[in-house]
């Protein structure tokens, strides 16, 4: 049967406490007890129901958690103050000094700069390697590794890791394979195709609006209790806990997601076509000349498309700069990093988001000067925005 993550989210369904259409937002940070035994035993975790204290869960949090779960196909999830805070716990709840982590290397940067700069000062290593490449992935394999780690629909090349190929490998290994699904929403569901983990950044396409960060690990009850155990937890411990109010507002606009991801696949789609027709080196999954345009299609869930995340080259970076600040003055989106927000969003990610990965490197995964990462917003009349910018790029020359 195909799996239809947006009927999942649909079919919860949620009372507020006096009847109201959204659930009651838990505004407390700590909960009473009837009896001191149930406290007790709260703290050993065995109180289904109870709260205890909102760093370690709230009525609201785990409403949210467990929509995206209900997305995601997994048993459960715990959301987290953003989406590093979602990765780092995970990274750190896996790995003992010691252990090791096989990672792609075309991830966001501050993944990146996690693996390669903070892990080693505990003692946890990481390989990172071309993820398209499986048998590349599997030879970086050693003894000690416990992680395979990439995203789904890589930052900022927009690289489609094939997970049912490497969640094979992880299982050959007894790796957990960590999906980061941040670009890909709905559109793609790594845990269906054999991953065991799937982190998000709320702050883009879910949460959809730009103005909160926000994260979440979905995975199985016993790693989601693990990573909020009170003694060992993570999460729990490293603290980094969504506030409820945020959490309300997110599970709102979760609702609206599969009408946001078709819009911005559908602009971005178009976008991508015109501009690879006026011949600019346009890198989008949804093109046939994408080297992995076949790969996500045979991953896709139906109707959601190819996402709205897409990469132009213009040469240089003062072109991509006067372009940014053109566009930006006239009106079609924002000079800002992120993504997923209704308007669009575009950044040169070689001066930005992946300025923590060394320019040798950079050049080496084939991230250019002159890219600028485009997150198309939800524009009503995509063609008028088109024209728009194909007037700045005649008139800076690039077309
Ligand atoms: C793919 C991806 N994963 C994780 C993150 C980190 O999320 P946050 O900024 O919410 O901590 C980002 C942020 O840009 C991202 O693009």
């Amino acid at each position: 049967m195909t799996f239809k993550p947006a009927n999942n989210i649909q079919d919860l369904q949620y009372f507020g406490e006096f009847g109201g259409v959204n659930p009651s937002i838990s505004d407390s940070s700590t909960y009473t007890f009837l009896s001191a035994k149930t406290m007790f035993d709260t703290f050993e975790g065995n109180a289904d129901g109870c709260y205890l204290y909102s760093r370690h869960s709230s009525p609201s949090n785990l409403y949210l958690g467990e929509a995206l779960a209900a997305m995601e196909g997994t048993e459960t999830a715990t959301v987290t103050a953003s989406g590093m805070g979602a990765i780092t716990p995970v990274i750190l709840q896996l790995c003992d000094a010691g252990d090791h982590v096989v990672s792609s290397r075309t991830i966001y940067g501050g993944t990146y700069a996690f693996l390669k700069n903070f892990t080693p000062r505990l003692g946890i290593s990481t390989t990172f390697v071309d993820i398209t490449k499986l048998d590349t992935v599997e030879a970086a394999i050693t003894p000690t590794t416990k992680i395979l780690y990439c995203e789904s629909v890589s930052n900022p090349l927009l690289e489609v890791a094939d997970i049912k190929g490497l969640a094979a490998i992880a299982k050959k290994h007894n790796l957990k394979l960590v999906v980061d699904n941040t670009f890909s929403p709905l559109s793609i569901s790594p845990i269906n195709l054999g991953a065991d983990i799937v982190v998000h950044s709320l702050t883009k396409f879910i949460n959809g609006s730009s103005d909160t960060v926000g994260g979440v690990v979905c995975g199985t009850h016993e790693l989601i209790n693990d990573l909020r155990n009170v003694n060992s937890g993570a999460a729990m411990l490293l603290g980094s806990t969504m506030d409820s109010l945020r959490s309300a507002s997110v599970l709102k606009n979760l609702r609206t997601l599969h009408i946001r991801m078709m819009q911005h696949s559908h602009n971005a789609t178009y976008l991508a076509e015109q501009f690879e027709n006026d011949g600019l080196k346009t890198v989008y999954p949804g093109l046939a000349s994408h080297p992995s345009h076949e790969l996500f299609k045979s991953m896709m869930n139906e109707k959601y498309g190819f996402g709205g995340m897409m990469t132009i080259d213009v040469g240089s970076l003062d072109k991509a700069n006067a372009l940014m600040e053109m566009m930006q003055e006239r009106n079609l989106g924002y000079l800002a990093v992120s993504l997923g927000f209704y308007k669009t969003l575009f950044s040169a990610p070689g001066s930005s988001t992946s300025s923590e990965i060394p320019e040798d490197e950079q050049e080496a995964m084939g991230l250019s000067d002159g890219l600028i990462r485009f997150s198309i917003g939800l524009d009503a009349d995509i063609e008028r925005t088109y024209k728009t910018m194909k007037a700045c790029m005649k008139e800076l020359n690039i077309l």
